[in-house]
């Protein structure tokens, strides 16, 4: 019960990235990050659905966001993740010399939240600390991009039973009839520019 309880609370934050955004999303992972002592770097990438892509990435529309939860403090020794700022504008895959000259380490307080673009270049640092770091990953893409975790978006019926409609929303349970809604404006729009 306490998981189902996190997984609304956490899942259902509100990530808007551009006026058009709100309800168009749905969840394409949702995971708790363990980094171990010790734990390695992940290795710099890019996000689905982008990796699965040609390059050059389009800019427009974004393709994913990710909201990551600390749960514990992120500090410069536990794995904090490294981002590349404005890199999401290169629309490239990740170029390591480019990455380990202008790479930011992101650090701090437990129940921060980074917010970031799919494309921006990332990879988690080496956790030298002797406990364990945990976060609270949400991946968020289009309606009409398939999610990464397919599973998310079959849910047990009593999830379902308790979830709020921005839950349904967000695990693509109101797809059906946002998607009648979206072709109903697109149909309005182009009787409209005949006419
Ligand atoms: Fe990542």
């Amino acid at each position: 019960m306490e998981k189902l309880t996190n997984f609304q609370r956490f899942s259902q934050r509100k990530i808007k990235v551009s006026p058009q955004s709100d309800g168009r999303a749905i969840l394409s992972t949702f995971s708790a990050h363990i980094l171990n002592p010790g734990a390695e770097r992940q290795g710099i990438h890019v996000e689905y659905p982008y990796i699965s892509m040609k390059q050059p990435y389009p800019a427009y529309p974004v393709m994913e966001i990710q909201g990551i939860w600390l749960v514990q403090d992120f500090t410069e020794d536990n794995g904090s993740p490294l981002f590349a700022p404005y890199s999401q504008k290169l629309c490239s895959s990740p170029d390591p010399l480019h990455f380990s000259e202008v790479a930011k380490k992101v650090t701090g307080k437990a129940g921060s939240v980074v917010i970031s673009h799919g494309l921006c270049w990332h990879d988690s640092s080496v956790n030298y600390s002797q406990q364990q770091r945990v976060a609270i990953v949400g991946q968020y893409v289009p309606k009409f991009i398939r999610p990464k975790d397919e599973r998310l978006h079959k849910v047990q019926p009593e999830v379902l039973d308790g979830a709020s409609p921005k839950l349904k929303q967000l695990l693509g349970y109101d797809f059906k009839s946002a998607v009648s809604k979206d072709m109903g404006q697109l149909i309005g729009r182009q009787v409209r520019s005949v006419g």
